[in-house]
């Protein structure tokens, strides 16, 4: 009887930290499949006017070349010339355009990297280019993702 009564006890604490195990996984999963910060209010839930225009995308390349490719490389895997002297490295947009959001995109471009949680190199170009040129820069970059 006592030894029936002990593994009850046992298979319930078995339970109970199973359950606890997965409760766990599922809240992250349901956390987002992106481990990024939200954009801030002022760049919340904006998307790209120019998606999918192909003369948007044409434009958008040359930007690309002239201003990122030299850190985040030519077909965006993060292995331009400059990113060897760079920690944090530049990302590679390639795959950062598959899980990310039209508003994060334009945000990290627009305010770049000073500030936290990112502390990087990657400059901010809002003051440089202008929300059309960064619209086109992201048609292209779309098209460098999968
Ligand atoms: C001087 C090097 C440098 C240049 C030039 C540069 N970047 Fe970056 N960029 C970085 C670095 C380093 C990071 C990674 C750290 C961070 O997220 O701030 C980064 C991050 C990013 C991110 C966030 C990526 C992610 O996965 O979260 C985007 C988007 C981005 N850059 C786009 C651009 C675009 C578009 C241009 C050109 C208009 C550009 N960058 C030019 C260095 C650069």
């Amino acid at each position: 009887m006592k030894n029936r009564l002990s593994f009850l006890l046992v298979m319930v604490v078995l339970g109970l930290l199973l359950l606890a195990a997965c409760g766990g996984s599922s809240q992250e999963a349901a956390s987002g499949a992106s481990s990024r910060p939200e954009p801030p209010a002022a760049y919340a839930g904006i998307s790209n006017p120019k998606a999918n225009d192909s003369a948007a995308v044409t434009a958008g390349e040359a930007l690309y070349r002239a201003n990122c490719a030299s850190c985040h490389g030519d077909t965006g895997k993060g292995d331009g010339p400059a990113a060897v002297a760079l920690d944090p490295s530049p990302q590679p947009l390639a795959t950062t355009v598959i899980s990310e959001s039209d508003a994060y995109l334009y945000w990290r471009i627009a305010e770049g990297g000073a500030m936290a949680p990112f502390s990087s190199a990657m400059p901010a170009w809002k003051a440089i280019l202008s929300e059309d040129q960064i619209w086109q820069i992201v048609a292209f970059l779309r098209t460098l993702g999968g």
